[in-house]
């Protein structure tokens, strides 16, 4: 399973990992690489910038990609998606959380740090992932405070999509990862926040 923006490799890669399956995690920041390796043992991980990882045809599972999408262009969050929808093997799952927001180099605030997001709204979102030749097996749209007082309520879209026909149910236990380690994010005041999850006391790019 490939695990894009592993980040500090919690939750995703160890909750994959310790349910029994062979994971690699890629990520830009070495610094983010370094801590996933030594929280996260029994998954692999590379310090590489995704956009241009050559991705094998149908040699994956499965792919995550928990928030990793926000730093990259509109255009190339949908060539990351396709690519990620070819790289899948033929039932294979590509779970994808995001910022469902209509914004485009959006100056937000991360943990101190101002920090320039893209996104898309929920439904361009959808028809991206169908476009890339997936089908939405399941989709959670939801609200999340983070834990800070100032912190003020963040949309979060998650959806499990599929390649082909899939023998098993898209929404196994196995496959939730709670945005629990979602932390204090928050903008100053005045300032519309942005919502994203924690990666670690080091910000993207920063390594
Ligand atoms: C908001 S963090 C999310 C980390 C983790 N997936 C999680 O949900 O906790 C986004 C991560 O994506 C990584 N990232 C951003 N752009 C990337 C790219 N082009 N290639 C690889 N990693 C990237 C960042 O370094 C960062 O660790």
């Amino acid at each position: 399973m490939l695990d894009v923006g592993s980040g500090t490799g919690r939750p995703t890669a160890a909750a994959l990992a310790g349910a029994g399956h062979r994971v690699l995690g890629v990520d830009v920041s070495p610094v983010m690489v370094e801590i996933a390796r030594g929280q996260v043992p029994e998954a692999g991980f590379r310090c590489a910038d995704v956009r241009g990882m050559p991705l094998e045809d149908g040699s994956y599972d499965a792919v995550c990609v928990y928030f990793a999408l926000l730093q990259m262009t509109r255009a190339e969050q949908t060539e990351l998606v396709r690519r990620l929808a070819r790289a899948l093997r033929p039932g294979g799952l590509l779970v994808l959380a995001t910022v469902p927001l209509d914004v485009e180099e959006f100056d937000g605030v991360f943990m101190g740090q101002d920090v320039r997001v893209t996104s898309f709204a929920t439904e361009d979102v959808v028809a991206l992932v169908r476009e890339a030749g997936l089908t939405v097996e399941w989709q959670r749209n939801v609200m999340f405070t983070p834990a800070h007082p100032d912190a003020r309520p963040e949309p979060q879209l998650f959806l499990h999509c599929g390649r082909g026909t899939r023998r098993r149910s898209a929404d196994p236990a196995g496959w939730r990862v709670s945005p629990s380690c979602v932390c204090a994010r928050w903008a100053p005041p005045g300032a519309i926040p942005f919502p994203t999850r924690s990666c670690g006391a080091v910000p993207y790019g920063s390594g």
